[in-house]
């Protein structure tokens, strides 16, 4: 547990949120409603329940210090508009989205994992109206939790999943097991990069480990701290054709993001930048992306399964999650 000092009660930034209020009225969790009239009660209560699970988009990279926090956070942010989202702190080493809230959480993931708390009860409401599950900085990896650990984390994760409509995690650099088991498991796998040869060498190396361990269907670059555009385009271009000339995985361009001053103060004050400075470039670059993100939405797999395929639910976020983490 961290130390605490302003955990407001209510419904403010900083508040523990429990349980999750509904928002979206397009997710339906439980009975879905069905076309027929009423009177086929019958029939219809024979049908299976269909369960509408949340989507996962997982932010990672090779390298560290690239803008994963940053655009995890500010993504949720945007996005958060729109849909009940849930940032999953899950850097397990450098875990730090609460501090980019100006969060200090009573509180993570660690007393998920070790503790016995749910995740209901360290999931905090952060500024610009998403949930945060704040990360538990230090502990070993996930992979390295003895099966007991793993099985509470799951548990709780699968709480998440169907009390939220999108899940974003914000992994660790680097092709630890733990980022390779999250990336694996959602949806889309968002990978930031930044222009340095060592960020395009390393976003390269993970994107080979993430493709080579499993079969990710979504794989999208977000080229951060560019000084145009042009050079954000090339950036791609590079990754991309070594992914499809030795992968033969073409990749997908979620975004390209500027260097931009008002970034750094932001963080510095503790502050997003898409509340603090919405209008600038890298808010609004941010804000596209985000749109990107929903608009392909439709083209995805919907996480929308029924219940008795729950086990060999390609879809699942929860279930991908679950067998990498068996496999260790
Ligand atoms: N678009 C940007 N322009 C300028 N600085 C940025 C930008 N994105 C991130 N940064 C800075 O880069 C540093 C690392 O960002 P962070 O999100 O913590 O990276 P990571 O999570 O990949 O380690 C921070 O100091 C942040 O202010
Ligand atoms: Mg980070």
């Amino acid at each position: 547990m961290r130390g605490a000092d302003h955990v407001r009660i209510g419904e403010t930034p900083g508040s523990v949120v429990s349980p999750l209020p509904a928002r979206a009225a397009s997710i339906s969790v439980g009975p879905v409603v069905h076309d027929e009239p009423h009177r086929d009660r019958a029939r219809e209560s024979q049908r299976p329940t269909r369960i509408r699970l949340a989507r996962a988009i997982a932010v990672t990279s090779g390298k560290g210090g690239v803008g994963k926090t940053n655009l995890a956070v500010n993504l949720a942010i945007a996005l958060a508009g729109q849909r009940r989202v849930c940032l999953l702190d899950a850097d397990l080493g450098m875990a730090n989205a609460d501090l980019l809230c100006g969060l200090s959480p009573r509180t993570t993931l660690e007393d998920v994992i070790l503790g016995g708390r749910s995740i209901e009860e360290v999931m905090i409401l952060a500024p610009g109206g998403f949930r945060l599950v704040p990360g538990a900085s230090g502990v070993a990896s996930v992979a390295n939790l003895g099966l007991e650990g793993r099985r509470r984390l799951l548990a709780q994760l699968a709480s998440l999943e169907r009390t939220t409509d999108l899940i974003l995690i914000d992994t660790a650099a680097g092709i630890a097991s733990n980022s390779i088991a999250f990336a694996a498991a959602a949806h889309t796998v968002l990978v930031a990069v930044t222009p340095e040869p060592t960020s395009i060498t390393d976003a390269y190396g993970a994107i080979k480990t993430i493709i080579t361990k499993v079969r990710t269907p979504n794989l999208k670059l977000i080229v951060n701290m560019v000084n145009d555009r042009d050079e954000g385009e090339e950036v791609f271009r590079r990754i991309d054709r070594v992914s499809r000339t030795f992968l033969d995985t073409p990749l997908e361009l979620a975004g390209i993001v500027p260097f931009d001053l008002a970034v750094r103060a932001c963080v510095k004050k503790r502050e997003p930048v898409l509340l603090a400075q919405p209008d600038c470039p890298a808010s609004r670059a941010i804000r596209a992306i985000a749109r990107g993100l929903i608009d392909s939405e439709s083209t995805e797999q919907p996480g929308c399964i029924d219940p008795s395929a729950f086990s060999e639910a390609r879809s699942g976020f929860l279930t991908r999650l679950a067998g990498w983490l068996a496999r260790g």
